[in-house]
C-alpha cells in the first residue's frame, strides 16, 4: 500500500533517498510515518505532516530541538533535503525527515517505575526549553479550549441525525456533556514552552532498562499553560488499558509514580498553583478529548483508525469516547486520594 501513496517516490528523491526501503513506523493517529532504510546511509524517519498543521511549525521543531540538544535531551531533529530545506511539498502535503531514535514505544504504560522516569523526562524536557527566546510559527489557539470542543460535539450531534450509528453514539455524547457540565474549574496559569501532546505513545523507552529516552511528535510544541499539558501526559500515562478500549480505569499507583518522577526532576520550577491545578487539569482535558473522539464518532473526518479491529472510523473512536469517559469517571470517583497523591509527590501540605 506504502507505494500507492502519492508524492511518496517524489520525496524521497528529494531527500536522495530513492532506492530507500521503507516500513510503517508507530501507531500514530495524524501523521503517516515510515523508517527510511537506505542503501547506504543511516535510517531516519520520513512523515506526511497531517494537513491540520502549518509547514512553519518545522522551524519550531528544529529550534527547540537544537535547544533540548544542548542541555542533554533527546528528541528527533529535522533533517534538510538536499536542496537545504526543513519540509518538501509534494502531492498537496508537506513532508519531513527526521532523525531516527531507537527505542521501545508503548500505548499504555506497565509499571510504576516506567511512569516516574516517564515523568522526571518531561520535567527535564520543560525545564530545558524554559526562557527559549523563540518566536512560535505554532499559533496553539483553542488546542485545548474545551468549550469550543463540547461546542463542536454538539453541532455533531445536530448535523447528523440519520448516522448509521447514531443510536450508539447520540446517548453516549448526552453523557459527555452531562459530565463537562460537572467540571471543576480550572484556575487560570500563564504559559510556559510545551510538548502539546505528551501522551504515552510519544515516548520513547530504552528496551533494557526500561528508562524513558526520548518525547518525539514536536508538531504541538509551543505555549500553554503546564497544567493542562500534566493532564494531558496523566491522561495517557494512568489508564493502564489504553486508548482502544471502553473501559478506562485511572490508575492512582502511577499517578503518583509519574508525579514523584516529574517533582524529582522539576524541582521548585514548577510552582505550587500550577501543581493544584493538576487535578481540574486532567479531569477536563479526559472528557474534552472523550468529546473528541465522539465528535469524530459521528464527522469521520479526523483521527485515524484501526481497520483490522473495527469495522469503521466511526466505531472505533465511539468506542475510545466510552474509554475517555469510564476513564473520567474513574477519576472523578478517586478525587480525594488522587489530591492527597499529587500534593504528597510535591511536599505540598494537603487542603
Ligand atoms: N524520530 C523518530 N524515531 C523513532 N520513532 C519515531 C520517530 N518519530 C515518530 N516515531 C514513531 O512513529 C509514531 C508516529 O509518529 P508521530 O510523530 O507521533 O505521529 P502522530 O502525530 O501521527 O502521532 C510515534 O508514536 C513513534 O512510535
Ligand atoms: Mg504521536
Amino acid at each position: 500500500m506504502t507505494q500507492d501513496i502519492k508524492g511518496l517516490r517524489t520525496v524521497l528523491a528529494a531527500y536522495g533517498c530513492a532506492g530507500a526501503s521503507l516500513q510503517p513506523l508507530g501507531n500514530g493517529l495524524i501523521n503517516l510515518t515510515w523508517l527510511v532504510r537506505p542503501a547506504d546511509g543511516k535510517p531516519a524517519v520520513l512523515q506526511r505532516v497531517a494537513d491540520v498543521f502549518p509547514a512553519e511549525i518545522n522551524r519550531d521543531i528544529g529550534v527547540v530541538a537544537d535547544a533540548l540538544a544542548r542541555q542533554g535531551v533527546v528528541v528527533p531533529g529535522v533533517l534538510p533535503s538536499l536542496s537545504g530545506q526543513l519540509w518538501v511539498e509534494a502531492a498537496g502535503h508537506n513532508w519531513r525527515m527526521l532523525t531516527w531514535l531507537k527505542g521501545a514505544c508503548h500505548e499504555s504504560l506497565s509499571s510504576p517505575d516506567q511512569a516516574r522516569s516517564a515523568g522526571a523526562l518531561l520535567a527535564r524536557f520543560h525545564r530545558a526549553l524554559d526562557g527559549l527566546d523563540h518566536e512560535f510559527a505554532n499559533p496553539r489557539l483553542g488546542v485545548h479550549d474545551t468549550a469550543r470542543h463540547l461546542a463542536a460535539l454538539r453541532d455533531a450531534l445536530v448535523d447528523h441525525p440519520a448516522h448509521p450509528r447514531r443510536a450508539q453514539i447520540a446517548p453516549l455524547a448526552e453523557s459527555i456533556l452531562a459530565a463537562a457540565a460537572g467540571l471543576p474549574a480550572l484556575p487560570p496559569s500563564r504559559d510556559r514552552i510545551v510538548h502539546g501532546d505528551p501522551k504515552i505513545n510519544n515516548m520513547l523507552f530504552d528496551e533494557a532498562s526500561g528508562e524513558a529516552t526520548s518525547l518525539v511528535d514536536l508538531d504541538t510544541v509551543g505555549l500553554m499553560p503546564l497544567p493542562l499539558e500534566l493532564g494531558d501526559a496523566l491522561r495517557s500515562w494512568c489508564n493502564p488499558t489504553g486508548e482502544d478500549g471502553r473501559l478506562g480505569e485511572f490508575s492512582a499507583e502511577l499517578f503518583a509514580a509519574a508525579l514523584t518522577g516529574y517533582a524529582s526532576a522539576a524541582g521548585d520550577w514548577i510552582e505550587p498553583a500550577e501543581v493544584r491545578a493538576i487535578m481540574p487539569a486532567t479531569e477536563t482535558i479526559i472528557i474534552e478529548l472523550a468529546a473528541r473522539f465522539c465528535a469524530d464518532a459521528f464527522n469521520e473526518n479526523y483521527f485515524g483508525w484501526d481497520a483490522s479491529r473495527f469495522t469503521t472510523r466511526s466505531e472505533h473512536n465511539e468506542v475510545r469516547a466510552a474509554g475517555q469517559l469510564t476513564l473520567a469517571r474513574s477519576f472523578a470517583a478517586q478525587r480525594e486520594d488522587l489530591s492527597n497523591r499529587l500534593l504528597e509527590a510535591f511536599g505540598l501540605a494537603t487542603d
